[in-house]
């Protein structure tokens, strides 16, 4: 067993309740359309709630949940492809939220996949002999980059947060155990190359200097501006393939088949996905976990939102082997092994 402890799981979702017939009101779309193609039921919405303080709700429950202190935090890291500022980070902010005074703090952003790199990073930061504890928050507001004029995109989304408080367990394990079970933990992986099947541009105000010859041509010139553009079919082939691959990968790298696992945790974004992935892995489909009804597809905040579920319906058990698998915007992946 590896010397990770799970210490404490916190999730947070914002206030307007979004059902499938809400959107027949808005495009030309129909209830049975989004459930029979995606899954998704409902899906909360911000009320103008920032990305920090949804942040920040479900890390102090997380902190709750483990019977922490913020000050006890080593290093927080932060997901996010909404945040509310350039500067400062979410995680600084977060940091100041939560009162870890002792944490240095990053956000990274890699999409739906941002979990599984935040739990990669933090179990190398967790190698190092001066890190203990590492707060991982993802929090997405998907509603402020989501055009509501676009019927293929619009009723995908939801917006909130999740939070997990990882730890170095006390048990006397030599440091060359933890380091053996990082090494072999995550795969991970990037396909830029794919990038323009899923893109959200930044927005910028110009200078006072600029001239008219001077811009370099987009990068996403067929992009829809700040908002979500996404080619759904090419984003599906892609989220089978890596999803498939990544999981054996992990397993094999473990030494592990799939009835040593007790639960697939996997990016909640279409169920149809998740079937057809459980069916190439030739796993029992019931382990697959799936919150897509009630969730809709919240980015990096998907996998920490269904692991607080899971804990809160008591589903999960300590010592449990649970596969952490996310996909999406980069184009990026990977697959993780997390031992509850
Ligand atoms: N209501 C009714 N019809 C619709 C809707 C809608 N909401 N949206 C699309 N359609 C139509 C299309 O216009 C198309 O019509 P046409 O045949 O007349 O042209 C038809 O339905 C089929 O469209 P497809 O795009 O082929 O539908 P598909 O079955 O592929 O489902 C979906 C679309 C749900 C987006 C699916 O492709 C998917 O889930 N892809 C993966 C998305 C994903 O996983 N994203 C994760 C990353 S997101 C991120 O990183 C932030």
């Amino acid at each position: 067993m590896p010397t990770i402890q799970i210490r404490g799981t916190g999730s947070y979702l914002p206030s307007i309740r979004v059902t499938n017939p809400m959107f027949e009101k808005l495009v030309d779309t129909s209830e049975e359309w989004i459930t029979s193609r995606t899954g998704i039921q409902c899906r909360n919405l911000s009320d103008g709630e920032p990305v920090w303080h949804m942040g920040s709700q479900a890390a102090s429950r997380a902190l709750a949940a483990a019977g922490a202190a913020g000050r006890e935090v080593d290093v927080v890291i932060a997901s996010t492809v909404t945040p509310d500022y350039h500067t400062p980070s979410l995680s600084c902010i977060l940091q100041d939220e939560i009162g870890a005074t002792e944490a240095f703090c990053l956000d990274i952003n890699a999409a739906c996949s941002g979990f599984v790199y935040a739990y990669d990073l933090a179990l190398r930061y967790l190698c190092d002999a001066d890190v203990h504890n590492v707060l991982i928050v993802c929090s997405e507001r998907l509603s402020a980059i989501t055009d509501y004029t676009d019927r293929s995109t619009c009723v995908l989304f939801g917006d909130g947060a999740g939070a997990i408080l990882i730890g170095k367990s006390e048990d006397g394990k030599e440091e060359a155990d933890l380091r053996s079970f990082v090494s072999r933990a995550t795969i991970l992986g990037s396909e830029g190359h794919l990038g323009r099947h899923i893109v959200s541009r930044s927005e910028y105000t110009d200078h006072p200097f600029r001239t008219e010859a001077g811009g370099i041509q987009e990068r996403f010139p067929e992009n829809n501006g700040t908002f979500i553009s996404m080619c759904g079919q090419e984003v599906y082939k892609f989220a089978v393939r890596v999803m498939v691959d990544s999981i054996q990968r992990v397993l094999d790298r473990n030494g592990l088949t799939m009835e040593e696992i007790s639960w697939v945790i996997p990016h909640q974004a279409n169920d149809r996905i998740l079937d057809a992935s459980a069916k190439r892995l030739g796993m029992d489909p019931a382990k697959m976990v799936s919150y897509i009804a009630d969730l809709g597809n919240t980015s990096s905040a998907s996998i920490p939102i269904s692991l607080d579920r899971m804990v809160a319906e008591s589903k999960l058990h300590r010592g449990d082997r649970v596969i952490l698998c996310g996909f999406g915007g980069g184009l990026t992946y990977g697959a993780a092994l997390m031992v509850y």
